[in-house]
């Protein structure tokens, strides 16, 4: 492609996640705080007379586990774009796919947030910040996140996102798998766990604190997933994922989002690559990732 824009987009863990009782529209009221972390799918636009999208997949993503062509939520988000300017949808996007599908990583989020910010530079509309955060919370929950980055404290179902200070450099070992868990399916198994969820979710104060004193231990203990019970119900081996990872050093497992991935925070760069290296033979793929890291962003090429 000619005059093509590439957008870089991270994954997310949720450093805590409170989810209440279904509202009247079916979605779940959430309190949580997401973190970016260096996994990245990046979105290329460049022009075409016509529309076409070209889904690419490293070695550990399942393609098999994509949406069909045409219904892909970047057509959506491309349709979405277009009508709010009342332009053509018109142009090549190309997905290189490294988050692993239906792994509560947000990678399809991500690439919705990355096409929002490709086509918006292709098709110099210069939407406004709040125009594209809101066009992106249409989009799914946590596609604003995406395109914010960082550390946020997310509320409403997940889609109103603000920044909050992070003075850490945190460590993940991330552990995922090749079948995916659906996150409709996670969230019924929740209601089935516990009726009795609350209206308003409880909130994420030790993580926030932890954040802010950027410490890894107080951060470790604060870890918090209310879908956690509800992945490992309908997953019952993630829990030997979690305790061998914590076996090999990690400060704490956890369930990342609706799962399946297993994630490890760890003490640092270097207890990561030792914990890394301890998992690796007994599973698929075993990444490392830092975080924070910025949301979705334009890679500039020489
Ligand atoms: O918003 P998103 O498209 O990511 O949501 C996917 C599905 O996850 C929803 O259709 C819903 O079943 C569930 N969900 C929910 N409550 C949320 C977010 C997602 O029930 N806050």
């Amino acid at each position: 492609m000619t005059n093509e824009i590439t957008v870089r987009v991270p994954a997310k863990v949720n450093l805590y996640l409170g989810v209440g009782a279904p509202r009247p529209d079916g979605f779940h009221p959430l309190d949580t705080v997401y973190q970016a972390i260096g996994l990245y799918d990046d979105v290329t636009a460049g022009p075409a007379d016509d529309w076409r999208v070209d889904v690419r997949t490293s070695d550990h993503v399942a393609a098999e586990a994509l949406p069909p062509a045409g219904d892909n939520i970047v057509d959506r988000a491309a349709r979405l774009l277009a009508a709010h300017h009342g332009v053509d949808v018109r142009g090549e996007l190309r997905v290189d796919k490294d988050i692993p599908v239906a792994a509560g990583l947000a990678g399809g989020s991500a690439d919705a947030a990355g096409a929002l910010v490709a086509l918006d530079r292709l098709w110099q509309l210069e939407t406004p910040d709040d125009d594209l955060l809101r066009l992106a919370g249409e989009l799914g929950s946590d596609v604003p996140f995406a395109l914010v980055g960082g550390s946020a404290h997310g509320t409403g179902r997940g889609e109103l996102v603000h920044r909050v200070p992070d003075e850490g450099g945190w460590w993940w070992v991330v552990v995922p798998f090749r079948e995916g868990l659906s996150t409709p399916d996670v969230y019924r198994r929740f209601d089935q766990l516990h009726p009795d969820a609350p209206v308003v979710p409880t909130g994420p104060l030790a993580v926030l604190g932890a954040l802010q004193d950027g410490d890894v231990r107080a951060l470790a203990r604060a870890l918090h997933n209310d879908l956690q019970a509800a992945a490992l119900d309908l997953r019952p081996e993630l829990a030997d994922v979690i305790a061998a990872g914590e076996e090999a050093g990690g400060l704490r497992g956890m369930v990342s989002g609706s799962g399946p991935t297993v994630v490890l925070l760890c003490g640092s760069g270097d207890e990561a690559r030792q914990v890394a290296g301890t998992l690796a033979p007994s599973y698929d793929t075993v990444l490392i990732a830092p975080a924070p890291v910025a949301g979705a962003h334009l890679v500039v090429r020489a």
